[in-house]
């Protein structure tokens, strides 16, 4: 049977699931709604705001307009829904999101795959976890996709040092990162919404390396062809830059708090689960970089 056709209506004959992508304009959505869309599944876009969203991906897919804030607007966004990407958007309220995924039980949603984060199941009080927790208690089937530190956190948001201060601006001190590309965590969540076999699992997503910033900043300076620095700032100034740069006091805590674990040295570990589901190596640092280039030129 094709990818995200099922024998649905048990006629034998298939018909096409419909998948719901929450968080759909952002870093892994977009790639996610793009990938679901060239395939069988009927793809229904969840946004806050859907002329937008129209106009970058055209008419595909089904939109609708969703704001975890406002239950009023669940109802129309999970009618006749067979499989979920949920994630929790940053700064969102944990019970938005645990409610969220009970009414998507209560509505007969069959599937979600929820966007955590690499070593979740270790952190009981951590937002990802938590909602993990709660999804594993409900009927949906559930795959929770564990990824590490996005290569597109370079583009989005230390872009700006780089384009305009050849600068890489973090303080990660020496510590490795298993740089994972969000457009792989993307492929991952479409395999999984529209194969079988991902029932009740969950998976860690890596790059294929752990690098440090320094082997970051000479790749970027080959691709670039110009000299890119890793500045290593203390947290302190780090986090006044952020501020500066107008990031919510949320953000840069959590930010902060990201730094000081891969300084720790905690953050380097690489799995094989991304190559053992898409069946091909994941996307290196280099690569993202190649790829990009046009965002890391002034
Ligand atoms: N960055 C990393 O390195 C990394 C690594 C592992 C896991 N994660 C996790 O990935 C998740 C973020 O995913 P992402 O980076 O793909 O998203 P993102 O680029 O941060 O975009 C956020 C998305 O959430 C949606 N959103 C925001 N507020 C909403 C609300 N009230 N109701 C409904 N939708 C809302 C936005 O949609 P609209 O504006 O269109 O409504 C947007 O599509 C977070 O949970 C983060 O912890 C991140």
């Amino acid at each position: 049977m094709k990818r995200g056709l099922t024998d649905g209506d048990g006629s034998g004959r298939p018909t096409a699931d419909r998948v719901l992508v929450t968080g759909a304009t952002g870093t892994v959505g977009e790639p996610l709604v793009r990938e679901l869309s060239d395939g069988d599944a009927s793809v229904r876009l969840a946004t806050r705001s859907p002329d937008d969203a129209r106009e970058r991906f055209g008419e595909g897919p089904e939109y609708v307009e969703f704001d975890l804030a406002h239950p009023e607007t669940w109802g129309a966004t999970l009618a006749d829904v067979d499989r979920l990407f949920l994630l929790y958007p940053p700064g969102s309220a944990v019970s938005d999101v645990t409610e969220f995924a009970d009414a998507a039980d209560r509505v007969g949603v069959e599937h979600v795959a929820f966007l955590s984060i690499l070593g979740a199941e270790k952190f009981p009080v951590l937002p990802h976890r938590r909602i993990e927790t709660h999804i594993a208690g409900t009927d949906l089937a559930h795959t929770f996709l564990r990824a590490s530190w996005f290569a597109q956190n370079l583009s989005e948001i230390h872009r700006r040092e780089i384009v305009e201060r050849d600068e890489i601006f973090v303080p990660a001190g020496d510590g490795v990162l298993s740089f994972t590309d969000a457009r792989d965590v993307a492929a991952v969540a479409a395999t999984v919404l529209t194969e079988p076999g991902h029932r009740d699992r969950a998976y860690d997503l890596t790059g294929p390396a752990a690098l440090d910033f320094e082997e970051v900043a000479e790749i970027f300076s080959e691709v670039l062809d110009r000299p890119i620095e890793y500045a290593d700032p203390s947290r302190l100034t780090f986090a006044r830059q952020m501020y500066r740069r107008r990031f919510s006091p949320g953000f840069v805590a959590f930010m902060v708090a990201e730094y000081s674990v891969v300084r720790l040295g905690r953050s380097g570990r690489t799995t094989d689960d991304v190559e053992a589901l898409l069946g091909r190596p994941p996307r290196t640092v280099r690569e993202f970089v190649e790829d990009y280039t046009d965002e890391f030129r002034a």
